[in-house]
């Protein structure tokens, strides 16, 4: 179903555009999927819960809401607290909305009736969550189909929709999952769009960073500078997760950031800069590491690192299409850092006999890359039947996949220097025989590069969304441009 000219998501200025048909073929690609499946039967409805507007601990602070990602993969929806159903046979949609009281006028602003959703997202029926029981009872539907399913990055399971009253119906809460992760798996050209919005500008953000970071300033700033420059000039009041800004030996600490490391080192003149951070809207992701040096100048050993680590990106995206395993992307990542870790001096002797040993991983504890989409590890990495392989690094990749065309996935190798894990290999009878302690020594305290890109993958190749400076001549030429002050949108002038 088409929907509507004014059902379009849009925060003004120079935001995209997102109509709501993005939804609708979302939905009818659900539908088919459906229908397709074993186990489903005529008069199915799919039911989805949204998300829930949380208050802080046991106070009455609102946290800042943000959409359950199936449900925003259906429906689009902003608001928190609703429900949707979909009728399978039919694709025919429905929205259940809070019926809010008389003082939320007072507190929270204007009440909106019905017919305001349903032309803001271009849904087939509009109705109140109060009234659920009797809109479904009226499709007699055979099956209602809720969600419940594993992510399997972070083992959670889904929440299932539940009302009061959802006992009177049949349910079924197999079938839904595994279809609907298979249609996130791959995006459509609507969905591409956002993404692709969602790169250029958190691209932008960080080059601004690039442009403006000195020695002195404390990492946090260019977190708040990232978040400010994404939400005045490209509307995203989100970030897709923590911002990471990781300087010195920081950059070595891979999810730095978080609370009880909160981006709070002053950069220092000399360190490696390790920053990555994306910018989020209408829930679309984006995911990006930027790596250079503080002072805006490789001393040697950072050059080597880093070109290493570019290598390593670009053998990648050189070899990435269609039918081609994400393993042995991953394993390709392992196999040029060792031989460039060689040619340092870092490692020495056969890089085959390395990778029997996993030393890769020592350097790369992490996956190469991940799915991308609404979620930042978005879902469907590890469908039924595809097992994780459980080797040092490769157990932490979140895909384990033959590549196809539409996927959006993140291509981030990384060269870390940590200490534990050095202090491991030296220990170990299998590995030590390879690393040069002598030249590792130097890089002791160094930190760790990451060259995050986000890519989809076309039919015989991959499209690069993110744009940033990437080579060591690009990044150096780009940071000795004098910088231009930030200039905030203000509406109706930019
Ligand atoms: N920012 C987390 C990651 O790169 O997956
Ligand atoms: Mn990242
Ligand atoms: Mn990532």
């Amino acid at each position: 179903m088409a929907a509507a000219p004014q059902s379009v998501y849009w925060l003004g200025n120079d935001t995209l555009r997102v109509s709501a048909a993005l939804f609708a073929e979302n939905r009818r690609r659900l539908c088919t999927g459906l229908k397709a499946k074993d186990g489903v039967v005529p008069q199915s409805v799919v039911v989805l819960q949204g998300g829930e507007q949380k208050q802080r601990y046991c106070t009455d602070t609102d946290v800042l809401f943000r959409q359950e990602s199936f449900f925003h993969w259906a429906f689009g929806v902003t608001e928190a607290d609703c429900y949707g159903a979909i009728d399978v046979d039919s694709g025919k949609s429905f929205l259940f909305v809070p019926k809010l009281p008389e003082s939320y006028a007072t507190w929270m602003g204007e009440i909106y009736p019905k017919e305001h959703f349903k032309a803001k997202y271009a849904v087939d029926e509009v109705h109140y969550t109060c009234d659920i029981v009797s809109v479904l009872s009226n499709l007699k539907p055979a099956t209602l189909l809720t969600l419940r399913g594993r992510n399997t990055d972070s083992g959670s399971i889904c929440r299932e929709a539940s009302f009061e009253g959802i006992s009177g119906f049949q349910v079924n809460n197999t079938l839904l999952h595994p279809v609907i992760v298979e249609c996130r798996l791959t995006k459509t050209d609507m969905e591409l769009e956002v993404l692709r919005y969602t790169n250029r500008i958190s691209s932008e953000a960080h080059k601004m960073i690039m442009k403006h970071v000195t020695p002195g300033q404390k990492e946090y700033e260019m977190e708040s500078l990232f978040q400010h420059y994404c939400y005045n000039k490209g509307g995203m009041r989100h970030t897709s997760y923590t911002c990471i800004c990781g300087t010195g030996n920081n950059s070595s600490v891979l999810h730095y950031g978080h609370a009880g490391a909160p981006n709070d080192k002053t950069i220092m003149d000399g360190d490696m800069c390790l920053f990555d951070m994306g910018g989020e809207y209408y829930c679309y992701s984006s995911d990006i590491t930027c790596s250079f040096p503080a002072n805006g100048k490789f001393t040697p050993d950072q050059r080597a690192i880093y070109e290493a680590v570019l290598k390593s990106s670009r053998a990648v995206m050189a070899a990435i299409r269609p039918g081609v395993k994400w393993t042995d992307m991953h394993r390709l990542a392992d196999r040029v850092h060792l031989e460039e870790l060689v040619k340092i001096g870092i490692l020495k002797g056969s890089v085959d006999d390395m990778l029997k040993v996993h030393l890769g991983s020592v350097f790369m504890p992490h996956g190469l890359g991940h799915l991308l989409g609404i979620d930042v590890h978005d879902v469907g990495g590890y469908p039924e039947g595809v097992d994780r392989i459980d080797e040092p690094g490769l157990r932490s990749l979140r895909m384990g996949r033959l590549v196809q065309e539409r996927m959006v996935l993140t291509v981030e190798p990384g060269i870390y220097f940590i200490n534990h894990l050095l202090d491991q290999a030296l220990a170990s009878s299998t590995q030590s025989c390879f690393i040069d302690n002598q030249v590792l020594a130097r890089f002791r305290g160094f930190g760790g590069v990451r060259i995050e890109d986000d890519i989809a993958v076309t039919a015989d190749g991959v499209e690069l969304l993110t744009c940033v400076p990437r080579t060591v001549e690009e990044i150096e030429a780009f940071m000795a441009e004098p910088a231009k002050p930030f200039s905030p949108v203000v509406s109706g002038k930019s």
